[in-house]
């Protein structure tokens, strides 16, 4: 079914230039972009973004690394946009991506993995509703 998810470029994938890169993986698999900003995220900003990990022991690195410059958030839409956007992206550890996938050609570490995506039908519809109103989503039905 059509599906919408959350996408990050972060920090470091910003920094190196590969924005538009990252962009065409999601619009040359069928993702379309229907809603798009940089910001530069302030600490309760990605503290609130991750609760879900705050016990972990990566947590204060995690959010000193997402708070480090701007970011793009944008949402995708598509069929099984989910799903699909985690393929594109790879395994969260770079190391372990599939050759060809974002993470394995842009990043090197699994702190700095130039790329994140919701999970779940249950955390895409939270993480949209995280950084955009619904009146800053643009649905493409052409
Ligand atoms: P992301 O999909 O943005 O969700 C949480 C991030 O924490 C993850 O990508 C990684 O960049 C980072 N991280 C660091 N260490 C780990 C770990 N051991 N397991 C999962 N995520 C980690």
């Amino acid at each position: 079914s059509v599906e919408r998810t959350l996408s990050i470029i972060k920090p470091d994938a910003v920094s190196k230039n590969v924005i538009g890169k990252i962009f065409s993986r999601f619009e040359e698999a069928g993702l379309k972009i229907v809603a798009t900003k940089m910001l530069h995220l302030s600490k309760e900003q990605a503290e609130g973004f991750y609760a879900e990990h705050k016990e972990r022991p990566f947590f204060n690195d995690l959010v000193a690394f997402m708070t480090s410059g701007p970011v793009v958030v944008s949402a995708l839409e598509g069929e099984n946009a989910i799903v699909k956007n985690r393929e594109l992206m790879g395994a969260t550890n770079p190391q372990e991506a599939a050759a060809g996938t974002i993470r394995a050609e842009f990043a090197s570490t699994i702190d700095e993995n130039a790329v994140h995506g919701s999970d779940s039908e249950t955390s895409a519809a939270r993480e949209v509703a995280y950084f955009f109103n619904s009146d800053e989503v643009c649905p493409r039905t052409r």
